[in-house]
């Protein structure tokens, strides 16, 4: 027994010493090495757009502000890359993990695995499709549904006041099964639907990048000509993509064509004052407070709202657009 405990305590200092000799090696003593304090995981989606770069820099901008240790991963795109971060994550076991999910669906086993190891999940931006319950704490982000019925009310008003009696509309989407594509869709054609003077030609794919917005734009020149009335596209990205294409086809955009966008960038919102876009829904991405207000309420205990939406506003040719304050973004 005696000589049991003399080896236990040789190991022990072994061990002791082994630690000491690992921290000087790294540059720190045991009491300089940092405890990270609350760490948030997040998952952003990628860089395909000033607004996604906008919220990037906001939410590391916002964890600085309040005092929070951001683990932050670029999906580049896609959903695996955002799977992989997520179990990084709860392999490090951060406190808090938040993702923009890039599509809704495909979720469930990942969010499973964070359930199981306790760390709640806050959704940004977008939302998720699942059937299962409690994967999610909450959802901060655009009410996507309203901002496509703001674009679809803005026709119908521009509609009665130039007095047109027919309108071919072209609808440039975001990302195929993403919350915002969905949402915007759905909202817009609600605003629309009844109003016997609106016809959708053709719905298609731009996946909410420039260059999409402007290979969208030539086919649909190319397949519907002269014959197209209105432009709706569902991120400013893909409409700046877009007014090239057709201007090169000798068409003016604004005033031949009706231009409608939604995010309202500062890029967007200097074409809008050139009168070039004829309207442009906000989108915020200006996610980051209310982000890390709700991750210091779990950290706390508190409840949190279980979805937070930010308020937003439509800019248009119905207003003097010269007002129109810078962006940020
Ligand atoms: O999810 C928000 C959308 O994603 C923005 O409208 C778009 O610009 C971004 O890429």
């Amino acid at each position: 027994m005696r000589h049991l405990r003399k080896k236990e305590l040789v190991l022990l200092m072994a061990q002791a010493l082994l630690l000491s000799l690992f921290l000087c090696a790294c540059g720190r003593t045991e009491e300089e090495t940092e405890d990270p304090g609350l760490l948030l995981g997040f998952s952003q989606i990628g860089s395909e757009s000033a607004w996604r770069i906008g919220n990037t820099r906001d939410i590391e901008e916002q964890a600085e502000n309040y005092g929070i240790s951001l683990m932050l991963e670029n999906a580049n795109q896609k959903q695996e890359n955002q799977i992989a971060a997520i179990r990084r994550f709860i392999a490090y076991k951060v406190d808090v993990i938040a993702f923009s999910p890039i599509v809704e669906e495909g979720w469930d086993n990942v969010l499973e695995e964070a359930r199981e190891a306790g760390i709640p999940v806050i959704l940004v931006d977008r939302d998720i499709s699942t059937d299962k319950e409690g994967l999610i704490t909450c959802l901060i982000g655009a009410d996507f549904y309203n901002e496509g019925k703001m674009a679809g009310e803005y026709l119908v008003r521009k509609a009665d006041r130039l007095g047109l009696e027919h309108l071919n509309i072209v609808e440039i989407t975001g990302t195929a099964n993403s919350t915002p594509m969905l949402q915007r869709q759905a909202g817009f054609f609600d605003a629309i639907a009844g109003d016997e003077r609106m016809t959708v030609l053709e719905s298609i794919d731009g996946d909410f990048l420039k260059s999409r917005g402007a290979e969208c734009m030539r086919y649909l020149l190319d397949t519907y000509g002269d014959s197209i009335d209105v432009v709706y596209s569902h991120n400013d990205e893909m409409t700046l993509g877009a007014l090239p294409e057709i201007e090169k086809a000798g068409v003016n955009p604004g005033s031949d064509l009706i231009i409608i966008s939604i995010d309202g960038g500062q890029e967007a919102i200097d074409v809008l004052k050139q009168g070039k876009i004829n309207c442009v829904v906000e989108c915020t991405p200006k996610l980051g407070r209310s982000l890390m207000e709700t991750v210091l309420k779990l950290e706390n205990g508190e409840q949190v709202e279980p979805l937070i939406h930010p308020t937003e506003q439509i800019f248009s040719d119905e207003q003097n657009t010269s007002l129109i304050a810078p962006r940020g973004y």
